[in-house]
């Protein structure tokens, strides 16, 4: 009896030593891995960063040098659309820095510093894009901008929270999701130049308007979700069973 409980007992060591020797020896393939993940990042950061440029540029040209495109009053309008663009520009410009892998290994002093910038840059440009939403001219669009907002602000303050509480998984799946709502800037604006195609099915200018603003967030945001939590539960149930 006690001979067959020590077998069981050497037996059970044997298979939890292998298996951590095989989860260590795995380690490096699983670390090689990385390099094209990286560099996939890379790729879409260099994307997203052109697009950013060329579509601030746009925006910028159409409100703030256009005559009549930013309301009489000070007070009302423009006070907000220069606070919103001022707030918004670290975040445009710091969010790409922060997924590079290297930079954050090698200086996170820098990572923390740039990090701040848009977590501060993100609240102020969520609020004050709440009040120009919420007080835009097209009806259609106030609540899909509002709501925007406030996940925005959300997203932003729970990314900056796990960063604290050095809870750094959860703290990268928020920063993803708030940095896709800060693109709404390039979304809106791609969607508007694919419009034809995308949205040719609505005819009705100010349907189509409004269709293209909700879609602006909620598509990028299903795709992210999908990336960052749907597929990977998926692939750990696949794993279990
Ligand atoms: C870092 C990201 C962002 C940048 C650099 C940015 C920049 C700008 C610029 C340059 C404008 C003036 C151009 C225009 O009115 O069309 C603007 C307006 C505006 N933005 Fe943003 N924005 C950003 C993110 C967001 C987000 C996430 C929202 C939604 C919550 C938003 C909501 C608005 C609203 C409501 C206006 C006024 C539109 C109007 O009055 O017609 N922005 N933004």
């Amino acid at each position: 009896m006690i001979a067959g409980r020590r077998k069981a007992r050497r037996l059970l060591a044997a298979v939890v030593s292998s298996n951590t020797q095989v989860r260590y020896a795995a380690t490096p393939t699983h670390m090689n891995d990385t390099a094209p993940r990286q560099r996939w990042t890379y790729i879409w950061l260099a994307a997203i960063f052109v697009l950013s440029v060329y579509y601030l540029y746009r925006a910028i040209n159409y409100r703030y040098f256009t005559p009549a495109q930013q309301g009489p009053d000070f007070v009302a309008k423009q006070f907000w659309y220069y606070s919103h663009l001022l707030f918004a520009l670290p975040v445009l410009f710091g969010a790409p820095l922060q997924f590079i892998a290297e930079l954050r290994q090698r200086a996170p002093h820098i990572h923390r510093a740039v990090g701040k910038a848009y977590v501060i840059g993100a609240c102020v440009a969520a609020l004050t894009a709440i009040y120009l939403g919420g007080t835009g001219q097209y009806e259609g669009s106030r609540l899909s901008i509002v709501l925007t907002g406030l996940l925005w602000l959300f997203f932003t303050l729970a990314a900056w929270r796990q960063a604290v509480a050095k809870n750094y998984a959860t703290h990268r799946a928020f920063m993803i999701r708030s940095y896709t709502l800060a693109l709404v800037l390039v979304w809106l604006r791609l969607m508007y130049d694919l419009q034809d195609y995308l949205f040719f099915y609505v005819e009705n200018a100010d349907l189509r308007d409004a269709t293209r603003e909700w879609a602006s967030w909620v598509l990028p945001l299903l795709v992210v979700e999908f990336w960052i939590s749907w597929r990977p539960q998926l692939g750990a149930r696949k794993r279990a069973a």
